[in-house]
This record gives C-alpha cells, structure tokens and sequence, in this order.
C-alpha cells in the first residue's frame, strides 16, 4: 500500500497508524500524528480504493453503506500490510496504535472487529460501526479513544454509542470525547485525544 514511514526518536513508543478520511492521502494526518506525539515512529497509509477520484480504505455502496465483501477484503490487506510494515521497518507488529478519522477511523474499526490483537489501541475520529453481523473478538482492556460530534450527520451520535458499547462489551476500555462541530476534525478533540494517549502509552 502506498504509505510513508517515519522513523520516531523513541522506538519504545507505539507505532502511530494514521489512516486518513476520503479524499485525503497518507500526508493528510501527519501534523496531527506530530501533534499527538512527536517522539513516535508514524505508518501513513493511502487507501487503495478510489471513489471518483477520491482514495478511500474500501468501497461503499452509498452513504453509509459499506460494501461488506470489499471491507473484509480490505480489511485483510490492511493487516497484512501492516505485517509487511512492521518487517521492513524493523518495529514490533504488536505496538501498533490507529489513528483514523472518517473512513479511515471505519478501517481501524474494522481491523478491531476481524482481528484480535491486530492494534494496541486506537483513536477513532468520527467513526461508524463497521460490522454488525460478527461478534468483536475478546480485546479485554483495550484502549479506544472515540471522538465523536453530538450533531454530526454522517456518524450519529447514536451510532457512536452503539460502537462504543460493541467494544466495552468485548473488553475494550472505551472513552467517547463530544464536540458539536458535525463530522469536522476539530483541535479540541486532537487535544483531548492527545491528554488520553499521554495517559495509556507514556508514564
Ligand atoms: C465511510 O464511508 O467510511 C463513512 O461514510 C465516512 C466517510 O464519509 O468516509
């Protein structure tokens, strides 16, 4: 997948996944990998699916509705891309942390509901609930950070606890952050993600 990887100045730290909402690239979220933390190695991903020229992590057959079949298919290649990752750039596969916003915060939930084990943690952005025809593997104390808008017409706030509660019933620790600013990726909730990793991944 297309991808750019920085080496952080603390190799201790978790890899920092960020995966990017449609439209966007794998430059997209670099600032706010540096914003979250800038000792940290970052894996920027591009998905590979385009929607009228817009890369995507996997297809959807309208608004809303995921095409199921590619998200799987996504989803794997995904995984195995991060394993692929994890050997060329010499990092520990299991010290991962997603970072995802819109669609890219859906592929991070997908990887948390097709795999167990497959991220350390993870900061959700404004994401939906990817799947609700499995069961989410035992992630017993997982840390999921969820920022989500109480108005947000694309990810409900409904949705958003139904996510939430998906998880917290598999294990996860979740913690769902509110703002009021629709689907928009605002600084309040970077800094309140930000607050919320310093507390689970530095001592
Ligand atoms: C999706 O398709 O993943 C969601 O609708 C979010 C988005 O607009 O990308």
């Amino acid at each position: 997948m297309k991808h750019i990887f920085k080496k952080g100045t603390d190799e201790t730290k978790p890899v920092l996944l960020m995966l990017h909402g449609t439209g966007g690239t794998e430059e997209d979220l670099l600032p706010i990998a540096n914003m979250i933390d800038p000792t940290a190695s970052v894996l920027s991903v591009r998905g590979n699916v385009l929607e009228h020229g817009m890369p995507r992590f996997f297809r959807r057959l309208q608004e809303g509705v995921f095409d199921l079949e590619d998200l799987v298919f996504r989803t794997n290649e995904l995984n195995d891309f991060l394993e692929e990752a994890a050997n060329k750039y010499s990092f520990d596969r299991k010290n991962i942390v997603a970072i995802g916003y819109s669609n890219g915060a859906n592929i991070a939930g997908s990887l948390l509901v097709h795999f167990q084990y497959s991220l350390k943690g993870a900061i959700l952005l404004h994401p939906m609930v990817p799947r609700r025809d499995i069961e989410v593997p035992e992630a017993a104390n997982l840390p999921v950070f969820i920022g989500a808008g109480t108005n947000d017409l694309i990810c409900s706030a409904e949705e958003t606890i139904e996510l939430a509660e998906l998880l917290e019933k598999a294990g996860a620790n979740v913690d769902v952050h509110w703002e009021s600013f629709g689907h928009q990726l605002t600084r309040p909730e970077i800094d309140a993600a930000k607050e919320w990793y310093k507390h689970q991944f530095t001592t």
